[in-house]
């Protein structure tokens, strides 16, 4: 029997409302049931289950003033001949962990994490997609609860798991907005981490972005800003003639080590195509756009999976971008395929069967 064997507390009313998989906002529709641990400061309380609904916090809680309160992203899918699956669960869970060491809190053993995951997917039977379009996508998240408003870390804390039924992030064209001004991550900052802090920085550039007819920033490195980052919700890949594919390092600790941007790395090297992890400057791009070097931009995230870009707002230029990303659409063909079990995957734990 696992220490962490997750107890079903209450279980929820059925489902009264269908899932409508092709018109589904992303992230309004929620499992009914959520599961929670309890790190009391001592050790992980046993896992349970119970009714997905508000949760009741002193308005002291630690996580709510000084921002200890990190997140994750995974999806579950459901292949044709019906076998389920979640995929990378073991990375997400070390990101997680790379998230929370960054952040001061506990680690989160993988036994707990993977228990409370099975346990809720099992219940949740009723919910998986129809197809490889449509996914569910689990939000982990994982905040400090301390009532105490001295600035140190908290001593108790919540990770909670809790599944949202989805089809695509972006319903329509994206065009990024490069940021000038603002800075997502310094190096030495928690550009890496999965926090909730980096994604309040980034919504008042969202603003702009909005202002300028994009619906996503693009971050530049906050010394220089010279070199692209990576998107407000993705990971950055440009395509160059040959075709060779760019992406920015992750050496300087300033940007998400994605999941899905390692999955396209090795989908990419699968096909053949040429691969740099390297510095690129905003204006090595903007170059390259003229010089019809580059050919194709697109991000990479868990939500978003392959989204090409179709133009760039930067220094009060607009630039279109090709309207054809064949690289990016084989791409995302090729992950599709992996997640259908047409291609072998490079690594056999990727695809965690429940
Ligand atoms: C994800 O892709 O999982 C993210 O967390 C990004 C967020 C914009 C939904």
């Amino acid at each position: 029997m696992s220490k962490y064997e997750v107890e079903i507390i209450e279980a929820a009313s059925p489902r009264t409302e269908p899932i409508l998989w092709n018109d589904l906002p992303f992230g309004r529709v929620f499992s009914r049931h959520m599961a929670i641990a309890h790190y009391d400061g001592k050790a992980w309380q046993p896992p349970r289950i119970q009714p997905l609904r508000e949760l009741s916090l002193h308005p002291g809680t630690s996580a709510l003033h000084y921002g200890q309160a990190l997140f994750e992203g995974l999806k579950a899918y459901q292949r044709s001949d019906g076998t389920r699956f979640a995929f990378r669960v073991k990375d997400h869970w070390e990101r997680l962990n790379h998230s929370a060491l960054r952040l001061a809190m506990p680690e989160v053993p993988y036994e707990l994490f993977s228990e409370m995951l099975r346990a809720l997917l099992r219940l949740e039977s009723d919910i998986f997609p129809p197809d490889l379009e449509h996914a569910l996508y689990i939000r982990p998240v994982y905040f400090a609860v301390d009532p105490w408003l001295g600035v140190r870390p908290s001593e108790s804390y919540l990770l909670v798991i809790y599944l949202v039924p989805v089809g695509p992030y972006y319903s329509g064209e994206v065009r990024a907005y490069v940021e000038t001004e603002m800075s997502r991550a310094a190096p030495g900052g928690t550009g890496s981490a999965k926090m909730a802090g980096n994604y309040a920085a980034a919504m008042l550039s969202g603003k702009k972005a909005q202002k300028h007819g994009c619906q996503v920033s693009l971050w530049l490195d906050a010394l220089h800003r010279e070199f692209i980052e990576e998107f407000s919700t993705m990971n950055v890949f440009i395509v160059l003639r040959g075709p060779k594919l760019v992406t920015p390092t992750l050496e300087r600790g300033t940007i998400l080590p994605g999941v899905t941007r390692d999955t396209l790395l090795h989908l990419a090297r699968h096909l053949g195509i040429s691969v740099e992890e390297r510095d690129i400057s905003i204006q090595e791009v903007t170059d390259g756009l003229v010089h019809g070097k580059v050919l194709e931009i697109f991000g990479t995230g868990t939500a978003a999976t392959v989204m090409p870009i179709r133009g760039l707002y930067y220094e009060g230029k607009f630039w279109s971008l090709p309207t054809e990303s064949p690289i990016a659409h084989e791409l995302r063909r090729l992950y599709r395929r992996l997640l259908s079990g047409e291609i072998e995957s490079p690594n056999p734990e990727w695809i965690w069967v429940i």
